[in-house]
């Protein structure tokens, strides 16, 4: 059983993540082990009357969770409405303005507003904990903020929606399109009515940006974040990656690299024994490579109201039990903004694929543009596809750098035997 004093918890939003928490508080209130009760002591929502799966009858509601965030009746106020800017931000702007701990489940808020709010926190000498932003029910960010405090990361590479995840895993396992299979995720609740944040990257975009800031000590800078979604990636490059030993993935980076660091969201090609490939349907996975300690790989729930819920509960417990440290990895106001890499200097191995008119000569041209640009070809694939209208060529290269290979398929996108498109895809470096 636990002591001390009770702990008076308001919470904003009661969609998925709300729910779930509120199961954990409503059955045990003395989770935080010998350091005191949480009790709801205030809640708020859009809709008062909405039916939901708990009953919040006999709990304070609040019709404006900024209200809610700055009122005398609560300890600590959880935000768990979504999005960077409106209610959530100015609740959390207003509850730190109150002196109150805040807990947070708002990527796109942190990766956005991050430095700035961190700043307001620690001027007013309360946490600002924001576990369950990344990766749901994977400590993710306990691990790079406080596990290896005392190491220096290198790399970070992962698997961070699992919306994205599980459209990719269906659409090899069942050989259905994009179009198809997002349909029928959104039909049973996997993707949301607007798919955009989610498949547009930007969801992984905010994550990868909150892991790098942690992992390299500057503050969150989402603008310089690299974002593609998979709208781009077709059953056909599915296939072709599989032929040639890959799986296509969204896959989040940051790569420390001189001075700066190089952060992105791209479909990428990892190695069908690997790890990573290997995480399938809705699970989120992250590398982490560091100096001393090497190489450490989790994976597990990415979203849900139960993971989700247990990393809101991780940080309220960090808040009931006194821990403190700066909300990044350095004092806010000392905190360098994350620089982006020069964009000349990247390098990678790619899959390169062209639609193009079944007629002699097309293929020469396709690899003297290469040759002529100095990008060297590792593996070449020509497969005819039944009904397709052209013939798809599929390749990879060696190691180049990347301003030169966007150069060499956008002069043999002009080509006129070229039918489409062409894909580029890069090969995950883990
Ligand atoms: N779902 C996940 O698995 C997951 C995982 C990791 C992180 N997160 C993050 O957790 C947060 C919550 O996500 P969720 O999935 O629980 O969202 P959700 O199911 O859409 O719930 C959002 C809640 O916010 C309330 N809300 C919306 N506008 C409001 C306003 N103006 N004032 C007061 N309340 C308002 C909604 O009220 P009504 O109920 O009345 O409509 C609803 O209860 C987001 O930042 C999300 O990115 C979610």
């Amino acid at each position: 059983m636990s002591g001390g004093k009770s702990w008076r918890i308001g919470i904003a939003g009661l969609g998925t993540v709300g729910a779930g928490l509120l199961d954990i508080l409503s059955r045990r209130p003395d989770f935080a082990p010998a350091s005191g009760l949480a009790v709801v002591r205030g809640v708020s929502a859009r809709s008062r009357s909405r039916p939901r799966p708990f009953d919040i009858s006999n709990l304070p509601w609040f019709d404006d969770p900024v209200v809610l965030a700055a009122s005398p009746e609560i300890d600590v106020f959880v935000e768990l409405i979504g999005g960077s800017d409106g209610p959530a931000k100015a609740a959390v702007e207003a509850a730190l303005k109150a002196g109150k701990p805040v807990v947070t489940a708002n990527k796109a808020l942190i990766a956005e507003h991050g430095a700035a709010l961190a700043i307001l926190a620690e001027d007013c000498g309360v946490p600002l904990l924001f576990e369950a932003a990344v990766m749901g029910g994977v400590p993710a960010v306990k691990i790079v903020r406080e596990s290896l405090v005392g190491d220096e990361i290198q790399s970070i590479a992962g698997i961070l929606n699992g919306t994205c995840n599980y459209i990719l895993t269906e659409m090899e396992a069942t050989g259905r399109s994009f179009a198809d299979v997002l349909a029928e995720a959104q039909r049973l609740g996997y993707a949301e009515a607007d798919p955009s944040t989610d498949v547009g990257g930007f969801d992984a975009a905010h994550k990868i940006t909150i892991l790098a800031a942690l992992a390299f000590g500057c503050a969150p800078n989402f603008a310089a974040t690299e974002v593609e979604g998979i709208e781009q990636v077709e059953l056909l490059d599915i296939h072709m990656a599989r032929d040639l030993g890959y799986r296509i993935k969204l896959v989040a980076s940051a790569d420390r690299s001189g001075d700066g660091a190089l952060v992105r969201v791209h479909p990428s090609l990892a190695p069908l024994s690997h790890p990573l490939a290997q995480a399938g349907g809705a699970l989120n996975a992250l590398f982490i490579e560091s100096s001393r300690t090497g190489r450490i790989f989790v994976q597990g729930p990415g979203a849900g109201a139960g993971p989700t819920a247990v990393a809101v509960a991780a940080d309220i417990a960090d808040v009931i039990a006194g821990v403190r440290r700066p909300v990044f990895q350095a004092p806010a106001r000392s905190l360098p903004l994350s620089q982006p890499v020069d964009p000349s200097k990247m390098m990678c191995r790619a899959y390169l694929r062209f639609l193009v008119k079944d007629e002699p000569g097309v293929i020469a041209a396709v690899s003297e543009t290469l040759a002529e640009a100095g990008v060297s070809i590792e593996s070449f694939l020509q497969k005819p596809v039944e009904g397709a209208q052209g013939v798809p060529i599929v390749l990879t290269t060696h190691n180049v750098a990347e301003s030169v290979l966007t150069a060499a398929v956008d002069r043999i996108a002009s080509l006129a035997a070229v039918l489409d498109q062409p894909r580029m895809f890069r090969i995950a470096r883990i």
